[in-house]
């Protein structure tokens, strides 16, 4: 027998960076400034991305692209891996990500890659990791976690021998 199953996610959308508490709009501002060091010399897609540590520590990601276009890196991994480099027992509470040239639409949200490093992030730190993404005087998606963002995933259950 065949059946259809659904998958289905939640998230928030607010209209503007206002309808979020000011600690979180600190925390969008800072990922639009991280865009600024952006290494987006081949797509001119420059992505900032700021994460804050659940002790309030604040560390910033962007883009780096390379000659050899797949050596590149997406600011949400710049910024989680170098999070994970020097407080490697941290966890993450939440990470905003804004694309400043981005306007008029929704606004970005992580590619498939990044969403896979944010779900490994969940699962090492056992808490889940809020995402805020956000466009330039512009509304913000806000999702609970990484999980909501990439269903029927690949985890460490499948390595199981
Ligand atoms: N990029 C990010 O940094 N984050 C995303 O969420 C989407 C894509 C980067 C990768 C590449 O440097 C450029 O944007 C165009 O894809």
């Amino acid at each position: 027998m065949s059946t259809t199953r659904k998958v289905t996610t939640t998230y928030m959308h607010h209209a503007s960076w206002s309808a979020l508490p000011k600690e979180d709009q600190e925390l969008l501002k800072l990922a639009q400034r991280a865009a600024r060091n952006a290494y987006a010399k081949y797509s001119k897609f420059k992505v900032g991305a700021a994460l804050r540590m659940t002790d309030g520590e604040i560390i910033p990601g962007s883009n780096q692209e390379n000659a050899a276009f797949p050596a590149g890196i997406c600011a949400e991994r710049t910024a989680l891996h170098a999070a994970m480099t020097v407080m490697p027992r941290g966890q993450v509470d939440t990470m905003a990500i804004v694309v400043p040239q981005v306007k008029g639409r929704d606004p970005v949200t992580p590619c498939g890659i990044c969403r896979q490093a944010l779900l490994e992030q969940e699962n090492r730190q056992g808490s889940p990791v809020r995402l805020l993404m956000g466009n330039v005087r512009g509304p913000v998606l806000e999702t609970f976690s990484a999980e909501s963002l990439l269903p029927l995933s690949f985890d460490s259950s499948f390595l199981r021998k």
